[in-house]
């Protein structure tokens, strides 16, 4: 019996290659998706379809490149500088991410839309001609909305009739009214409804969905089914989950043990706030610090004993959004700081630079408080790590109700509207306030959450009856 390969396919691969001083370097890429995705990748028989992060024009180098990116099973899709520039920058993060997060005042760009049809047929051409037969292509994110429909073409072309495709979204899928204002909103739901599962983190996400097909497009939805130009695919609500025991096994090796010993000291006396976002104007930071500060101002006898780290990791530096908000941010942690430090400490501790993973799980461990306050994020796997980080210390989780993961870890953790910064004041006094008993049943129900959805996704993509369907007579393992 013939083995299937999963073929994944993302714009972002989990290795990213940068040109430092000359030479090429590659490293870990930042963000939800490559976590989602991470136990899945190193499994025998999966090959991952991406863009590298940077194009090569030299033969040589590109060979070396594209062997580096094989050890890892990845497959790199080279794109010219400027093509990539105007997919991922300007349509996919200058239009897309901002409407998925229900930010008005997009405005339209013909040249990034062509731009990024082309490169999702780049992606098109490059996986019809690696798949085979009886392969599964799953496909991940708002880069790529296009990609399915062109896929399938192609492999029709191909008499590959027999490779499902699956679709995740890793970001919220907004309501009808606000996705209508995109010029090209049902082109992209054509794009996807080629697929034979499609896969959401919340039934919030599903339900719009559904409703912009059944309003923009001659859809015949029946059941979780949307049946559309001749094909049928299902639409469905899949938890994405961490794996904990990444975690759990992390703090018992030494490096991380020390770490957490010698931060155990430094912040002994303590209560520690912590914040890990990609700086992102969807990660609420703003609101974030404004909140905080509120806090200081109005709870002068706890001021000296809490701190907040936040870690800031830089993402899309190219994207005028995130340069404004980034010189946002240097200032209004110079102006809290400058206005409540002593010569005792600082009220924040602003990390604006990636953390290892041995400074991410002992971070994680030695604090008191996680605070997420994203105005939407598609599910936030920062607050599951932060859990699987605090067994037997019962940290307080302190998470906005407009993350997806509020859906799922609402009970156990202090939900809050992140727009108002009293709610943001109110929850961290709440939660520094916390006693030991309610803060244990509280972290029960959370913990009870994290430990059972693992790998919810992978399993999910594996075995779903509608990816069967058009698959006979091969396995997966
Ligand atoms: N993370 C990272 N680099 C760091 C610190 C954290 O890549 O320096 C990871 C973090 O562990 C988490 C992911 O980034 O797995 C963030 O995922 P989340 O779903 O919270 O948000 P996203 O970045 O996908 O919007
Ligand atoms: C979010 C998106 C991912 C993306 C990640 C990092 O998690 O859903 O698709 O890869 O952010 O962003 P970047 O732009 O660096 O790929």
């Amino acid at each position: 019996e013939k083995k299937r390969t999963l073929i994944i396919v993302s714009n972002r691969l989990p290795l990213s290659l940068k040109k430092i001083d000359g030479s090429y370097e590659s490293s870990l890429s930042s963000g939800g998706l490559v976590t989602a995705l991470s136990g899945i990748s190193s499994s025998t028989n999966v090959r991952w379809f991406g863009w590298p992060g940077i194009n090569i024009e030299d033969p040589e180098e590109r060979k070396i490149a594209t062997k580096a990116l094989a050890e890892k099973n990845g497959v790199g899709i080279f794109l010219d500088e400027k093509l990539a520039h105007s997919h991922y920058n300007d349509f996919s993060n200058g239009i897309a991410w901002p409407i998925l997060h229900y930010q008005s005042g997009v405005s339209f760009d013909e040249d990034a839309w062509k731009a990024y049809q082309r490169v999702n047929e780049i992606f098109a051409d490059a996986v019809a001609s690696e798949v085979q037969n009886g392969d599964l292509v799953w496909v991940h994110d708002y880069h790529l909305l296009l990609f399915p429909a062109y896929l399938r073409s192609r492999l029709k072309e191909l008499g590959k009739t027999n490779c499902p495709i699956g679709f995740t979204l890793h970001t919220p899928f907004p309501a009808e009214d606000f996705w209508r204002a995109l010029p090209v909103h049902n082109e992209l739901l054509e794009g996807v409804l080629a697929c034979d599962l499609i896969g959401f983190h919340t039934d919030e996400y599903k339900r719009n969905f559904i409703e912009c097909c059944s309003r923009g497009l001659d859809v015949k939805i029946e059941g979780g089914d949307i049946e559309y130009n001749g094909n049928k695919a299902h639409i469905g609500t899949f938890i994405v989950g961490i794996d904990p025991q990444k975690f759990t096994d992390g703090l018992l090796n030494p490096p991380v043990q020390q770490r957490v010993k010698d931060l155990e000291e430094v912040y002994k006396s303590k209560v520690v706030i912590l914040g890990v976002d990609r700086l992102d104007y969807t990660k609420g930071l703003v609101q974030k610090l404004q909140g905080y500060e509120y806090f200081l101002q109005q709870h002068p006898e706890l001021k000296q004993k809490v701190v907040l780290i936040q870690v800031a990791i830089p993402s899309r530096e190219d994207v005028k959004e995130y340069q404004e908000l980034e010189k946002e941010l240097n200032t209004l942690v110079g102006k809290i700081n400058g206005e409540h430090s002593t010569p005792y400490g600082t009220p924040i501790v602003y990390i604006h630079r990636s953390v290892s993973f041995t400074d991410l799980s002992a971070l994680y461990r030695i604090s008191d408080i996680c605070l997420i306050t994203s105005s939407r994020d598609g599910m936030n796997l920062v607050a599951a790590e932060f859990v699987a980080c605090q067994k037997d210390r019962y940290g307080v989780l302190v998470l906005s109700e407009l993350a997806g993961a509020a859906a799922f870890m609402g009970t156990g953790s202090i939900t809050f509207n992140p727009s108002s910064g009293q709610q943001v004041c109110d929850s961290i006094y709440k939660a520094a306030t916390m006693s030991r008993e309610e803060k244990k049943t509280s972290y029960e129900n959370l913990e009870e959450f994290v430990t059972t959805n693992t790998r919810s996704l992978a399993n999910a993509a594996f075995t779903y009856p509608s990816l069967q369907k058009r698959v006979i007579s091969t396995t997966m393992t």
